[in-house]
């Protein structure tokens, strides 16, 4: 099992203005996948410094082992979700980005307007996914049956790549 946590990032959903439809579905698809225990769930605004504080606090103290994020990363003024994740970043993971997008560009070309990043602090795997619960379904649907041989060696759980 995998202590996982759900980051939602929007202005509005912080003030209750939104329903929180985004993360809502990352529960769910975790939940139904059967490996996650959901450790964390918050909705928080588009503000770097809260975004950045908060996931280093699930990352180091609260060990999680994934943390997910949606929403804020588009290009909007206020989307500054991938800078706030990148300031806390020990080491990036840009494939697991690029197969997001890379998927999601089969679904639709305006994947691109991403600018989701992920990556690495200490035991925690950090991934941003965009903000609608479309985007969150395609994005996890291709990644996820992978992520659990990068979380294995990531914890320690797997020696090495078995399969070359
Ligand atoms: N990725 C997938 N798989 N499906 C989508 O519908 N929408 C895109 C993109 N990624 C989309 C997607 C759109 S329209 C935008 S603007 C960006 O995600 C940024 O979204 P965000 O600002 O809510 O994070």
């Amino acid at each position: 099992m995998y202590n996982a946590a759900v980051i939602t990032v929007s202005d509005k959903g912080s003030l209750g203005q939104r329903e929180d439809l985004s993360g809502k579905e990352i529960i769910k698809i975790l939940e139904e996948a059967k490996i996650y225990t959901i450790s964390e769930y918050i909705i928080i605004p588009d503000e770097r410094d809260i975004i950045s504080k908060n996931l280093k606090e699930i990352a180091d103290e609260k060990k999680a082992d994934i943390i997910f994020t949606t929403g804020g990363t588009g290009f909007s003024k206020r989307d500054v979700t991938p800078e706030a994740t990148k300031d806390i970043l020990e080491k990036e993971t840009p494939g697991i980005s690029e197969a997001i997008r890379t998927y999601s560009m089969t679904i639709t070309p305006r994947a691109m307007l991403s600018r989701a990043i992920s990556g690495i602090r200490k035991d925690t795997l950090i991934i941003n996914l965009p903000g609608s619960p479309k985007a969150v379904r395609e994005s996890l649907e291709y990644i996820l049956p992978s992520l659990s041989h990068g979380l294995n060696i990531l914890l320690g759980r797997e020696a090495e790549c078995g399969q070359k």
